[in-house]
């Protein structure tokens, strides 16, 4: 086996660990805006006990260190495979890959610069400031929207590439399909909580930064 492949090989198997690692986070991540839809006060509650579990230094450090392996490994993947994708799926892994690691590099950076320079807690007001202010939403509508249909689109095309089997008389491309749509209905099910059912939620002035007032 030729260097370059074996290379390929272990820049692969550790994108997988990390970004087990990262799954892990982004499932309790996605489950806390999900709860939204019952208040902010309901999500803030759930964000402050989870808090308890990622928000130490050695569950965050392992969080971080994760997303930084899994952006340089993922942006190193994309170079090398985007040429040998040629299906719907293969597609879907390597373009939905880079828009997460665009996405993480802001998102994970904004969340450090709110917490340690702008000495914010950065809660459910902190997250959805942007996007209940406009013209700023035109930028967070999309910048969210696709992140959640990224993730559960690189999950899709990974199960369409690994599963062999039928499951309850559905095909693999069937299961796939079926990840894809339950992620676009989770965006639409998350927007509407993160918009206090899309009627818009009032900033606390501590967030005023955020929004340019
Ligand atoms: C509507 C969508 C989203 C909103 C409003 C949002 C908001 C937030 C907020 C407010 C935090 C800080 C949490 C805290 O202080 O305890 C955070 C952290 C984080 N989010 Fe998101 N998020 C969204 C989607 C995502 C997605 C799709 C991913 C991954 C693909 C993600 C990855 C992360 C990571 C890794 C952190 C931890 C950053 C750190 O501790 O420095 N987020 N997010």
């Amino acid at each position: 086996m030729s260097t370059k492949k074996q290379r390929r090989m272990h820049i692969t198997r550790i994108h997988y660990f990390s970004g087990l690692t990262i799954t892990i986070f982004i499932v309790c991540h996605l489950f806390n805006h999900f709860t939204s839809v019952y208040g902010a006060e309901v999500h803030i509650e759930i964000m402050e006990n989870l808090r308890l579990v990622y928000r130490n230094i050695i569950a965050e450090s392992i969080l971080i260190i994760a997303v930084f392996v899994q952006i340089v490994s993922g942006i190193k993947l994309f170079f090398s495979k985007r040429k040998n994708k040629t299906n719907f799926y293969g597609k879907l892994q390597v373009w939905s890959g880079l828009y997460l690691a665009f996405f993480l590099i802001i998102h994970v950076g904004a969340i450090q610069v709110g917490r340690h320079i702008l000495n914010l807690d950065t809660n459910f007001y902190f997250g959805v400031a942007g996007l209940n202010t406009f013209p700023l939403s035109l930028f967070f509508i999309p910048y969210y929207g696709l992140a959640i249909i990224a993730f559960f689109g690189h999950v899709s095309a990974i199960h369409y590439q690994k599963m062999k089997k039928k499951i309850l008389g559905l095909s693999v491309e069937q299961q796939s399909k079926f990840i894809l749509t339950i992620g676009i209905v989770i965006t639409a099910i998350i927007f509407y909580g993160l918009t206090n059912g899309f009627t818009g939620v009032k900033i606390p002035e501590e967030y005023n930064i955020m929004i340019g007032k």
